[in-house]
């Protein structure tokens, strides 16, 4: 059962009490949140300056969400639906951020969750997250796109509310971000450069957009979405059997809505895009070194953003640039300990001297 309204001042500050009034969400819906949203929008004028400069450049940082992604704008919405029309289980296939977010709000929720993660691909934050929070965690012994099709098939045959992106109502959470980024800048942005995997959150961004600009006139950005080489069906123009990518969180080879996705990218004069393993790891450096330490998929905006200016097909001079970097640093630790030589002394003040003397 979902918890009663506790009579606490602070209790209800999250993204359905501050947007709700905006989100089609239905009557039954509760506010089961974590306070997520609200993330900050970071200036970056050196990571401008390396990409020649004469523009403004933001990250929107949604790893600072409660579970460290931008899933749990998504997920406040879904899990308050499904407990708003009794529902007792929630089910998700996942790379891992919204098995962690699905988890989290089911917990708050008093709902059961369970999660279809594939074996020895999601990263040590994410699954460590969903145990935490008390997800039911089954590994399969395939992609992420087959334990789609089993959560969809589960979620079909059983009383069990399907909380991937396919479910509308994460859609309509999703589309804060947007909101968030208008109200910040006072208007869109004149690009939006983010990841993409199983292309719900771009679609949910443009939504977000075209709902504020009809109400306040914020104008569009151009989408540019970007997929990793070695799963980039969106570019391909056909599904990916064996998607791979150190980008764990996009290792995705047939998006659920990839078509809208796409369609969503055309109308805003925008494009997908795909770049390789090397030049996501490179952007992830890059963002660590301005103090914002992101997990791989989610450098994958920076290092289209990198990638598209190169090549000159976007010419970036005078323009507002918002790149959304989605999850947290924190989620993969891994990818950055591997490398790690750690210099070990002995603890005297002697060889601790000659060593910083270099
Ligand atoms: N960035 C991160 C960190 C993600 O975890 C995901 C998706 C994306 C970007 C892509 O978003 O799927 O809406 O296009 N992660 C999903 C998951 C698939 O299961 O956590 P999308």
């Amino acid at each position: 059962m979902p918890p009663s309204q506790p009579p606490f001042p602070f209790a209800d500050q999250g993204l359905l009490t501050r947007y709700g009034h905006l989100l089609d969400l239905p009557a039954h819906t509760l506010r089961i949140s974590l306070q997520e949203g609200d993330t900050p929008l970071i200036p970056t004028p050196a990571l401008a300056d390396e990409l020649g400069g004469e523009f403004e450049l933001y990250v929107k940082f949604e790893g600072l969400n409660p579970t460290g992604s931008f899933k749990d704008r998504g997920m406040t919405a879904a899990i308050s639906e499904a407990a708003g029309r009794g529902a007792r289980a929630v089910i998700c296939a996942s790379t891992g951020n919204t098995a962690a977010s699905a988890a989290a709000y089911a917990a708050r929720a008093g709902l059961r969750c369970i999660v279809l993660i594939p074996e020895g691909k999601v990263a040590a934050g994410k699954l460590a997250g969903a145990a935490a929070y008390g997800a039911e965690v089954i590994q399969i012994r395939g992609s992420f796109d087959q334990a789609l099709a089993l959560v969809l098939a589960i979620s079909e045959r059983h009383p069990t509310v399907l909380v991937n992106s396919i479910n509308p109502h994460r859609l309509e959470g999703q589309k804060t971000a947007a909101f968030e980024i208008c109200e910040r800048l006072g208007r869109a942005p004149d690009w939006l450069c983010l990841p993409v995997g199983n292309a719900g959150n771009i679609c949910a961004y443009w939504l977000g957009f075209q709902l504020f600009n009809g109400r306040q006139g914020t104008g569009l950005p151009g989408l540019l979405g970007v997929q990793a080489a070695g799963a980039a069906p969106l570019v391909l123009g056909h599904p990916v059997d064996a998607p791979e990518t150190i980008a764990t969180a996009i290792r995705i080879g047939r998006p659920a809505r990839g078509e809208q996705a796409l369609a969503a990218a055309e109308a805003s004069g925008g494009r997908i895009t795909a770049v390789p393993d090397e030049a996501i790891l490179y952007a992830q450096k890059r963002l660590a070194r301005q103090g914002i330490w992101v997990e791989p998929a989610s450098a994958a905006g920076l290092a289209g953003l990198e990638q598209m200016v190169r090549e000159k097909r976007l010419d970036p001079r005078g323009k507002q640039i918002v790149v959304v970097c989605t999850g947290h640093g924190l989620k993969d630790p891994e990818i950055v300990t591997r490398e790690l030589q750690p210099v070990v002394l002995p603890a005297e003040l002697g060889p601790l001297e000659a060593r910083l003397a270099g």
